[in-house]
């Protein structure tokens, strides 16, 4: 079983998918790793490390592409300098595991589909218990969340400390971050560490005491929040009178903070606009506002994707890809997010898909020519797939090593 990993294409994308400490763990287990040729620079890994971890280098990208069993990405397919697309460089029916926009991204998945590829979506992995170490939306969240205070904190011109010296006190810097999920609780422990006053805020009120044992204060809002989380765990769409009340209660909250960090987002929707124009213009000059939720449109009204202005004196800033930056770590723990889902999905040197499982038949979006993932096909608006009878389901031959998936249920 041959795994790739290709060098990232797209720009600011500093991460590579398996890191060298992975590639050994992985050998150990028959699964030889493929690296083209610089591909761990960026994130500070030479190319000498991962030979010494047992992996071979490929300088060229083709021949990459074209001899993996498995391709492991970060980023989406993209095109590379040459114009050459990584959708048509994948194998036809080779497997392409990496983060895949799938809920949005639909012609992507079905060039995907076309080419009998078993695309593996990493936004898709069940947010439960034994697929936590897989959880790569959740590790990428965590980083996001400690660099968002970290750009927050550069940006302001203020300190977040409280400090009594001879040259007078500082009262600390006031931090609201919106949305307390991974991101958010992150946030709220970073700008805590680094002695800030720290209140949090979110539409499940499950997370009150969270918000509070890292020691923020949970903002209230007298709002009926009935049904805001969804089976997997993931915030709901709230309706438009909902929202509404929201923003008026949270403009007096806003305007007494130096700092709002925003990660309010709903799985493959538009992102909720919490903060609006009007409520940029109350908070006080030279504060900070980082939008997480950028790349779906931005909680804050005024947030440009990726750009950094500055309206009404408060500097709104929406990063898109914060791990990124941060492509060390990020890395280790995308790659150990990788490593964990690859060990689950091959078994004795082959590829076994069993769709009964939950992590596999949740992040596996495309096999055998179709769409597979139901709630993406209602998306798509595509029937609803019969599931194969068994005998037919042992032909196909993805299924091909479904003997051993017995042992994975537990
Ligand atoms: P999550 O699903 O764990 O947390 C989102 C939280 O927002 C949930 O707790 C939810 O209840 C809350 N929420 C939803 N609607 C709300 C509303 N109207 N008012 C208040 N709270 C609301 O998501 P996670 O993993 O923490 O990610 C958060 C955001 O960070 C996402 O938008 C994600 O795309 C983004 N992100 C951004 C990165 C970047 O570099 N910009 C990197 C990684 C994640």
């Amino acid at each position: 079983m041959k795994v790739a990993v290709p060098k990232e294409l797209q720009e600011g994308e500093n991460r590579v998918a398996l890191i060298p400490d992975a590639c050994a763990k992985l050998k150990k287990a028959g699964i030889d790793v493929v690296i083209q040729e610089g591909a761990g620079l960026a994130s500070s890994h030479t190319d000498h490390e991962y030979t010494e971890a047992g992996a071979t280098v490929e300088s060229d990208a083709s021949t990459l592409w074209a001899n993996a069993d498995i391709v492991v990405k970060v980023a989406p397919p993209n095109v590379d300098s040459a114009g050459q697309n990584e959708i048509e460089m994948v194998k036809s029916g080779g497997v392409l595991i990496t983060f895949l926009d799938p809920l949005t991204e639909f012609d992507r998945l079905r060039k995907l589909a076309a080419k009998q590829v078993t695309a593996v979506s990493m936004e898709m992995i069940p947010r439960i218990t034994r697929a936590q170490s897989m959880d790569a939306l959740s590790s990428m969240a965590n980083i996001a969340g400690y660099k968002a205070v970290l750009l927050a904190a550069t940006h302001l011109p203020k300190i977040f400390p409280m400090m009594m010296t001879a040259a007078g006190t500082i009262s600390p810097a006031k931090v609201f971050v919106i949305g307390a999920g991974v991101a958010g609780l992150q946030a709220i422990a970073t700008a805590k560490r680094l002695g800030a006053v720290v209140s949090g805020y979110d539409v499940r009120p499950a997370v009150r005491e969270q918000v509070e044992s890292l020691g923020g204060k949970f903002v209230e809002m007298e709002l009926a929040t009935g049904g805001a989380e969804d089976k997997g765990g993931y915030a709901k769409e709230m309706g438009d009178e909902f929202i509404r009340k929201q923003r008026e209660m949270m403009t007096k909250v806003v305007a007494e903070h130096d700092v709002v960090i925003t990660t309010a987002a709903i799985p493959g929707k538009k992102s909720p606009v919490l903060i609006t124009a009007d409520m940029v213009k109350v908070m006080p000059e030279g504060s900070v506002i980082i939008d997480l939720a950028a790349e779906r449109g931005g909680n804050c009204e005024l947030t440009q994707c990726d750009k950094t202005i500055v309206e009404h004196g408060v500097t709104i800033m929406g990063p898109s890809n914060l791990p990124g930056t941060v492509p060390f770590h990020s890395s280790q723990m995308y790659s150990k997010n990788i490593q964990t889902l690859l060990l689950h999905l091959v078994k004795d040197g082959s590829l076994n898909l069993d769709m009964d499982d939950e992590i596999t038949a949740g992040c596996v979006v495309t096999t055998r020519g179709e769409v597979v993932h139901p709630r993406i096909r209602e998306l798509m608006q595509l029937p609803e797939l019969k599931k194969p009878e068994p005998a037919a389901a042992e032909s196909q031959p993805v299924s091909e090593s479904s003997k051993s998936s017995e042992g994975d249920k537990s």
